[in-house]
């Protein structure tokens, strides 16, 4: 896919122990329940079986976050979190992250990528339709810690 000139600019990268304020800050602003703690994350920015991504712009260090899940045998990788700041919103963040949530996953030979939303969080939907995600399997009763349930998207990874 040919970025357009707003996502042209935005990069992703490895987080590093030096994101970790930013992330738990981002992740304590956005989520009400199922927060991932700073401990959480700390493990994560070294796991095998994690990949924490963030991405930056030409000023700004910090923009967003993903988080993609691996699991020893299989093929199918799971985009468990991904936020950008309220002020990034709507300028391509997130979709670079999950391009490169994508890209990740290709590269540990994973053939989908899956994840779960809101089924009220409209802009995330959108977003996921977009990049060719498509909803599969029933609602996830009760999915999240506050009780709500869960949307499962997924993506065939070419
Ligand atoms: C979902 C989320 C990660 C999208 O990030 P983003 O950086 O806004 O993503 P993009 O800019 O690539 O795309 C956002 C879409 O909203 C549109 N948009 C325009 N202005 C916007 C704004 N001020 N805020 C949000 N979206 C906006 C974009 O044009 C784009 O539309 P499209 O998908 O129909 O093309 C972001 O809204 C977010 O952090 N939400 C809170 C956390 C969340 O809900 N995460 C997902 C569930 S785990």
């Amino acid at each position: 896919m040919t970025p357009s000139p707003a996502t042209a600019a935005v990069r992703v990268r490895r987080a590093e122990l030096s994101d970790l304020d930013d992330l738990v800050a981002l992740e304590q602003a956005t989520f009400d329940s199922d927060q991932v703690s700073r401990a959480q994350f700390r493990r994560h920015l070294d796991s095998d079986s994690a990949r924490v991504l963030v991405a930056s712009a030409n000023h700004r260090r910090f923009l967003g976050t993903a988080l993609v899940f691996f699991r020893k045998g299989s093929r199918v990788a799971r985009l468990y979190s991904i936020a950008s700041l309220p002020e990034a919103r709507g300028k391509g963040v997130g979709t670079a992250l999950i391009e490169a949530a994508e890209a990740a996953a290709r590269q540990r030979r994973c053939q989908a990528l899956r994840l779960e939303v809101r089924p009220d969080n409209d802009a995330a939907i959108r977003l996921y339709q977009r990049l060719g995600y498509h909803r599969f399997g029933p609602v996830v009763k009760g999915f999240y810690e506050d009780g709500a349930d869960a949307y499962r998207y997924e993506k065939i990874l070419k």
